[in-house]
């Protein structure tokens, strides 16, 4: 029987989020139900509701979850009633070209559920990310959930399924970061203190947080960074050959999506270093180089997308490793709130308040 439950929407341009009773269809081939535990609050759910990504009104909001599998359709071998799982937006065919190449974050054809939820009078809802989680139910493809350790805290869990994979993915998996890199990192929000996270798990011997604001800063020291750089009162250019004995680091990440900082990041490299990009640019942002500097300066420039990451292997490793105490995930919960609370996270998160609000359901 279709389950009706509650959600968060956003019903129309900019209007504020609403929680309302949302209709939950019996899975189908391939599908899954996930009673969902803990999601959390990602810059992309507000470009939904701002419109800023398509116009497919009303949206279920909320991709980065962990949950319970309640149900499962026909065909599904992946996961189990009763399994605990991390939700992904990458559920990828594996056939693709870009699958067979092995950078199966290119994959031309995802999978999502083929069903739609809906509102109690048929309208249907457009899963952000083709998840929708700030639901007490969700339906998703059976390649979008990986089964996880259950010693991770559905919060924790969660944040991997999208800002934390995406910057610990940009360290580990794009900047292919290894023991004694220096790394810089610019912009210490979730994303980039994640890569902050990744670069120190890979053995980075320096690690130098970049940002505006020294309250991020302060959270990034504690998270991994050696040094801190505010890039409103010192040049970080200058400031990086500096702490690196006049080199510049052999890895510069871009956690803000803009071209100021992906120029800073350019020039903060070694010679030969790589730059990747894992913040998100808008269409009009642009960058201009002297060509010369890309030829003389060599290395690589590279972009992250989701953390080049395979969940099936990547959320299991990241959740062993916290479950084990090697690494600590929960630093990247600021707090937990209630299902009613979204709109209030978003107003946080536009303040620079928090690192992520999870809601926990
Ligand atoms: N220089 C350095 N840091 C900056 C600058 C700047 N010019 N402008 C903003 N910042 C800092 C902010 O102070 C903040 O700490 O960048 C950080 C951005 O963090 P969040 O807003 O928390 O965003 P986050 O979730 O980390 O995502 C960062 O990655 O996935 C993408 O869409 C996402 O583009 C966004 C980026
Ligand atoms: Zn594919
Ligand atoms: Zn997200």
């Amino acid at each position: 029987m279709p389950t009706e439950v509650q959600g968060v929407i956003a019903r129309s341009k900019d209007a504020p989020v609403e929680l309302t009773t949302i209709v939950v269809p019996d899975p189908g081939p391939g599908e899954v139900v996930v009673d969902v535990q803990a999601c959390g609050v990602c810059h992309t759910d507000l470009h939904y509701r701002q419109g800023g990504i398509n116009d497919e009104f009303p949206f279920l909001l909320g991709h980065e979850a962990a949950g319970v599998v309640s149900e499962v359709g026909e065909g599904v071998t992946e996961v189990e009633v009763g399994d605990y799982v991390v939700l992904n937006w990458r559920a990828v065919c594996g056939q693709c070209r870009a699958c067979r190449r092995g950078r199966p974050w290119y994959c031309f054809d995802t999978h999502n559920a083929r069903q739609k939820m809906t509102l109690t009078d048929g309208t249907e809802l457009t899963p952000a990310l083709g998840i929708g989680a700030f639901a007490e139910k969700t339906l998703v493809a059976q390649g979008q959930c990986t089964k996880v350790d259950r010693g991770a805290a559905p919060e924790v869990a969660g944040l991997l399924g999208c800002g934390v994979m995406a910057g610990i993915g940009a360290a580990i998996n794009t900047g292919g970061v290894t023991r004694g890199d220096t790394v810089a990192v610019f912009g210490c929000g979730g994303v980039g203190d994640a890569a902050v996270l990744g670069a120190r798990l890979a053995g980075a011997s320096t690690i130098i947080g970049v940002d505006i604001d020294d309250r991020k800063l302060r959270v990034a020291e504690g998270i991994g960074a050696t040094h801190t750089v505010n890039s409103h009162q010192t040049d970080p250019v200058a400031a990086i050959q500096e702490l690196t004995g006049g080199f510049g680091v052999d890895v510069a990440i871009e956690a803000v999506g803009r071209p100021e900082t992906y120029r800073q990041a350019f020039y903060a490299r070694d010679l030969a270093g790589t730059v990747v990009l894992v913040g998100v640019p808008t269409p009009d942002m642009e960058i201009t180089l002297p060509l010369l500097d890309v030829f003389g300066r060599g290395g690589a420039l590279k972009s992250s997308w989701y953390g080049d990451c395979l969940p099936s292997r990547d959320f299991p490793m990241l959740i062993g490793l916290h479950v084990q105490g090697r690494i600590d995930l929960s630093a990247f919960v600021t707090e937990k709130i209630g299902i009613g609370d979204v709109e209030t996270a978003f107003d946080k998160m536009h303040a620079g308040d928090v690192l992520r609000s999870v809601v926990m359901i």
